[in-house]
This record gives structure tokens, sequence and C-alpha cells, in this order.
């Protein structure tokens, strides 16, 4: 065993495919390594008891708020499987990850956790197996979750995900692309705003399933252009993307400001990221010098916070 066990993850955007996702058709999404949160895990000496220091709570474990209890479970899970279930610790957890802005703060931090933790006891951790475990946060966080935030979370690469079915890893090779990801300051608003697409589906059928078949056809399209460089066509899907989340009203005037500001400042093509009614922008450049151009109007716009994730790593 060592004597500190550490774990990173990061921040996932879906680029495609959000809310057609819940239709079954296919989204693609991104882990973020430009937003990234750690973990740190060591046994206490002398009979401490456990404590966890964060952003949200610094205290005893014992005392964890209710918005941690997903974590709690997990971290017992992981304990009992080594015996140690009974072991005090510190957990310390460092996060870039602003929450509820549908970046999968909290299955990232869970990933980071169990990876912790593993590497604590110095043992290696399969994606499966800590899919498993994150699920059990998210199960008890999100109530009801998709399972993408985990999947992205845990992957060096995009990935296309249809819902219940196993997600793949994709080959991207866009050499010189950078996505701006741009928080509106506003929360998102999942649970409402995918009540109100189910509404729709409900009130106008055909219209909203056409919308949602679009998406479909977005997405599928996207591969190929991953791997063929093609970051203008990309960009025309992203604002296709865009119009057709417009049109099942997920979207609201800042998100379409923010979107207009970045196509007007040269990214090759901008959409809301997430479940919408607030959350994320990401915009698509071609350039590391037009993100920063990008990311600064769309700050001088009303952006609370920007980040810039070179898409050529992958
Ligand atoms: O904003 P987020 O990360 O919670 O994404 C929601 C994505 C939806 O497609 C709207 C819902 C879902 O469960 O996939």
């Amino acid at each position: 065993m060592k004597k500190y066990g550490n774990g990173k993850s990061s921040a996932k955007i879906i680029w495609f495919g959000e809310h057609s996702v819940v239709y079954e058709q296919p989204a693609i999404a991104l882990p973020l390594s430009a937003v990234s949160v750690s973990a740190q895990i060591s046994f206490n000496e002398n009979n401490e008891p456990s404590r966890i220091y964060s952003r949200y709570y610094d205290g005893l474990w014992r005392q964890l708020p209710r918005e941690l209890a997903g974590i709690k479970q997990m971290v017992i899970k992981i304990l009992s499987r080594f015996d140690k279930a009974d072991q005090a610790f510190t957990l310390t957890i460092e996060s870039e990850i602003p929450s509820e802005r549908g970046m999968g703060s909290s299955a990232a931090t869970a990933v980071a956790i169990a990876r912790a933790t593993f590497n604590l006891f110095d043992k290696n951790i399969s994606r499966n197996q800590l899919l498993q475990y994150v699920d059990i946060e998210e199960q008890i966080t999100h109530g009801n979750p998709s399972g993408l935030d985990a999947a992205t979370a845990s992957s060096k690469w995009p990935i296309w995900y249809v819902k219940g079915a196993e997600n793949m890893q994709l080959d991207m090779n866009l050499a010189g692309a950078f996505l701006v990801i741009a928080d509106s300051g506003i929360k998102g608003k999942t649970s409402e705003a995918v009540a109100n697409v189910s509404d729709q589906m409900t009130t106008d059928y055909d219209k909203t399933n056409s919308i949602i078949m679009e998406m479909g056809q977005i997405a599928s399209a996207v591969p190929p252009l991953l791997l063929n460089n093609d970051i203008d066509e990309l960009g025309n899907l992203m604002n296709a993307n865009h119009n057709c989340l417009r049109q099942l009203h997920v979207s609201n005037q800042q998100l379409d400001k923010l979107q207009r500001v970045a196509v007007l400042a040269g990214a090759k093509g901008a959409k809301l990221t997430g479940s919408g009614l607030g959350g994320c922008l990401i915009a698509l450049s071609d350039s590391a010098q037009n993100a920063s151009l990008v990311a600064k109007q769309l700050e001088k716009h009303g952006a609370t916070k920007t980040w810039i994730q070179p898409l050529g790593q992958f």
C-alpha cells in the first residue's frame, strides 16, 4: 500500500446530440482535460477521524452534507472491497469544474476519487470497474443517470454514446482545432429542459420527432469529419444542431446571443451544450489565436468564464 493515493479526471461536454440522446439517437461527448478535478486519499494515523477537504465542504466525513451522499456510498464500497471499511482516512478534492453547468462535475469527481483509492492500494482499476463504482455515486446524486457523464469522464477520447448500448471511443484527427467553452453564468436546468421536450413530444409529435431525427442525423455525420480534420463542416453541423435545440425551446436569449457572438468572432460554429436553459456554450476555432479572440468576445458579452480545449491532443 502507498502513503498517498492520487487520481484525476476531467469535465465533459456534449458536442452533439443532447436531448435527442434521450430518444435513442446518438450523442458525441468529449472529455475536457483543460478543466480537471484531482483527488488524494491517505489513511489516518493516531485514531484521527475521517475528514474531507473540498470546495463545498471541509470537515468530518461523518457529517458529510446530503449532496455528497453518493460519494460517501461509493467510497465505503471501494474500501470494503479492500477490507478497510473501518479505516479512517483523509480525502482532499481539488476541482476546477463548475457545478450545474452540464460539465459532469459529480461523475468526474467520483472518477478521480475511485482512481485515487485504487492507487492508494497500488491496484489498477479497469474502465468497467470504474464505471460500476461511479454508477453507485451517480444513481444517488442524479436518480436516473444516462451514464454519459461517467463514460466521458473516464475516457481519454471522444465518446459515441447511444442510450442502452455500449459506448464507443471515437478516433479523432483535428490537428489545429480548438474548442472554446463559455459559462453563460446561468445554471443549466436538466430536468426542466428534458420535461419540456417530452411535453412537446406529446403535444406535437410530428414536428418534435422530426427535429430529434435531424439531430440524430447530424451526430451520425460527425465521426468521418473528426477523422478528416473537416473543421468547416463540423462548425456548420454545430450551428445546425444549435438551431434544432432552439426549435425545441431549450436555448435562451443569453445562449443565442453568445452563439452569434462566437460566429461573428470567426468561430467555425457554436452551439449550446448539455441540457440548455442555461449552462454552457461551445465554439469551434481553427487556430489558437482565433480561440482566444472568441473567448474574449464571449466574456465581453456576458460569459462568466471561458476555457480553451486544444483538440489536436486527442
Ligand atoms: O446538462 P447535462 O450534462 O445534464 O446534460 C443533459 C443532457 C440531456 O440529453 C438533455 C439529458 C440526458 O440525460 O442525456
